[in-house]
């Protein structure tokens, strides 16, 4: 056992859930013994979903840095924290012991502090896969400020809307970054953000790709510059500010079924210690094993498994700058191959596209180092699943379908890797501290074996969202409202007789692209920007390799003829409003939209006839308009 709190057998497991549900108080604060904490909590938890308010370890004080690098020194200073693989496999790899990061992360934290950063303040990071994120995002967790990574795939008006929520004065990027044969001028797109933004005081910038960059007077810095400063000052160490439990660690932006993107709080203490929990069980990491995470730290994954979680484990994270595909679709396996991966976690669109290529990309490269494998973001066909096993696991390495969410701050219901059962398409059991239940309509619970229903959870565990920033409302009413005193999911989910639960999709109206998540009102706002579209409904449909397409039903009144070059322009619209991950696959303009008396589009018929199955639309009578139906029927794009 190398953790304290490693659960090493299926009966361990239960023993753990059930006192975690008992007691869930006794078994928390056990756990987080186990950390650095400079005051001890006054109280393990106070809750209530109403409101909500949930607090962890109130009262606690401590810096998430000092969990992962500070405390680690001593034993852990000249192992790897960071091994950092390049986009260009001809360019070095870079490898940070645990002392070398301390020292980057300190030497930064005073460059943030030199630029004005104080405790609370919000701080957006927009750049590539390289250390320097990493390094970003701890630093400031060290000064007390709030992170807020924005994935580098978003546009600028995308930027601006999250900077303007968040009221974000400072901004951390990049000239560019490296993706596969592409290189995103990352700096160009803030600027362009900033037009919209002119509180933002300080944007730091980072050279990785010496695209040309404009540098504004008295607001845009060099990183190296700053760093040459703290450098004649002889690098002191930056003391790590003190946060109470339940202060602010960052906000992430994720997609709603409504309106604008919402920023989700998570809070230090909790977070760290749910991060960590999940991260050594889940995976049953062991000491000096190389976790290698193929997310990107833009989204929830990389927040909670890339750095915090393995880090806080003490343990060695491999981050990649790169795409699975580039230069060639055996990129992965030459990554384990050159570093000996023991855990690969990964989401099943790359599973999925990998697989397109066959089997010539997996040839003479050398798996054996592998462990353990993990899927996260989305469903897993049992397709997917048995290749994975087969053909990268050599049918020796347990996969651990893990199901969470950017809400839930670490996994939620998964098999732990050899020590639970694992099934095909099966997220399985609950994470000690986890109670799912399965829901009807009308919230009234759902018994017995092989039941669906839609998915809510009883109780708060460490990791769960305390709000949405600048709008506690809007957390309740996402989350807390649908069923009274339960956390609801936006997941459907089916639990079979072993109780092992299977997570089917959305049952709101958020889509899952290729792992991302984008909400149909989002898409559709976008669309609706076009100058020549009336209006426009989107849903999603099965696509075999991103899991879900996005197809839009477009009302257009321009003049323009040619219907090739309008879905170019409304494609391009989305792609410059949310980002080229929003973009719809297919376009089909209509004269109407099918409607109830009271002006609700029925979705459910669009969703129909996306995923061609016509057959069954189900009772059209209600429709202001049944005809019109038909004449999208008619007009259906096959795939
Ligand atoms: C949504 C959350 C969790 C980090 C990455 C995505 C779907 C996630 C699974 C899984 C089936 C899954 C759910 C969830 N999802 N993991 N193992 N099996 N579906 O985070 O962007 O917040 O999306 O992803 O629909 O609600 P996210």
């Amino acid at each position: 056992m190398s953790y304290p709190y490693q659960i090493n057998s299926f009966d361990d497991y239960k023993t753990a859930w059930a006192k975690s549900i008992e007691d869930p108080e006794g078994f928390w604060g056990e756990i987080a013994g186990h950390f650095l904490w400079r005051k001890k909590w006054d109280k393990v938890l106070d809750w209530n979903f109403k409101e909500p308010r949930i607090r962890w370890f109130a009262g606690g004080k401590l810096n998430i840095t000092e969990n992962c690098l500070d405390r680690h020194l001593e034993k852990l200073g000249s192992e790897p924290a960071i091994i950092w693989e390049p986009n260009n496999p001809e360019e070095h790899h870079r490898i940070l012991t645990y002392k070398q990061l301390y020292f980057k992360v300190n030497q930064f934290a005073n460059v943030l502090h030199n630029n004005g950063v104080k405790k609370g303040d919000r701080v957006c990071i927009y750049m590539g896969m390289i250390p320097e994120l990493a390094i970003a995002v701890l630093a400031c967790a060290r000064v007390g400020a709030i992170h807020s990574v924005i994935f580098g795939g978003f546009s600028a008006q995308s930027i601006a809307d999250r900077l303007q929520d968040a009221k974000a004065e400072f901004i951390i990027t990049c000239d560019g970054a490296f993706r596969g044969a592409k290189d995103i001028p990352l700096k160009n797109v803030i600027d362009d953000a900033l037009i919209a933004c002119p509180f933002v005081k300080r944007t730091i910038v980072f050279t990785r790709t010496r695209t040309p960059v404009s540098m504004i007077k008295g607001r845009d810095v060099w990183w190296e510059d700053e760093i040459h400063k703290v450098e004649t000052l002889g690098n002191p160490d930056f003391p790590a500010v003190e946060m109470d439990a339940e202060d602010t660690l960052f906000i992430l932006y994720t997609s709603g079924s409504t309106g604008k993107p919402k920023g989700v709080v998570h809070t230090c203490g909790g977070y760290m210690v749910f991060t960590n929990y999940t991260f050594v069980n889940t995976f049953q990491y062991q000491p000096e094993e190389v976790h290698f995470c193929t997310a990107d730290i833009g989204w929830i994954t990389g927040h909670s498994y890339i750095l915090y979680g393995p880090l806080g484990a003490g343990g060695t994270s491999l981050m990649f700058e790169g795409i699975p595909t580039w230069p060639d679709a055996g990129r992965f396996w030459d990554i384990v191959d050159k570093y000996r991966v023991n855990i690969l976690y990964t989401a099943p669109t790359a599973i999925r596209s990998l697989m397109g290529f066959g089997l010539g990309p997996l040839q003479g490269k050398d798996l054996s180092s592998l462990r353990i494998l993990g899927t996260v973001g989305e469903p897993i066909n049992e397709e997917a699943w048995h290749w994975y096993d087969e053909h990268v696991g050599k049918r020796r390495c347990p996969i651990v379908d893990t199901w969470w969410q950017t809400e839930t701050g670490g996994i939620m219901i998964s098999n732990m890797a050899g020590i639970t059962p694992s099934k095909a398409t099966y997220a399985t059991l609950p994470m000690p501290g986890v109670e799912p239940l399965l829901v009807d309509e009308n919230g009234k619970e759902i018994e017995g074996d092989n039941v669906s229903g839609n998915l809510c959870i009883r109780s708060p565990w460490p990791g769960i969202i305390r709000t949405t920033y600048g709008d506690h409302e809007r957390c309740r009413t996402n989350y807390f409202s649908a069923y009274p005193e339960l956390y609801f999911t936006g997941d459907g989910a089916l639990r079979d007789e072993n109780g092992f639960y299977r997570i089917t999709g959305r049952v709101d109206d958020v889509l899952n692209v290729s792992g991302h998540r984008i909400g149909t009102a989002e898409v559709e706002n976008a669309i609706n920007m076009h100058a020549g579209v009336v209006e426009s409904a989107v849903v999603g449909y099965p696509h075999e390799i991103k899991g879900q397409g996005i197809y839009a039903y477009v009302i257009y009144s321009g003049t323009h003829g040619d219907e090739a070059l309008i879905r170019q322009d409304i494609t391009h619209t989305v792609s410059r409003i949310i980002g080229p991950i929003a973009k719809p696959d297919k376009i089909q303009f209509v004269t109407g939209l099918p409607k109830t008396r009271s002006g609700k589009i029925m979705r459910r018929i669009l969703r129909k006839i996306a995923e061609g199955d016509t057959e069954h639309l189900g009772d059209i009578s209600t429709l202001l308009d049944p005809d019109v139906v038909e004449q999208i029927n008619r007009g259906r794009l096959s795939h």
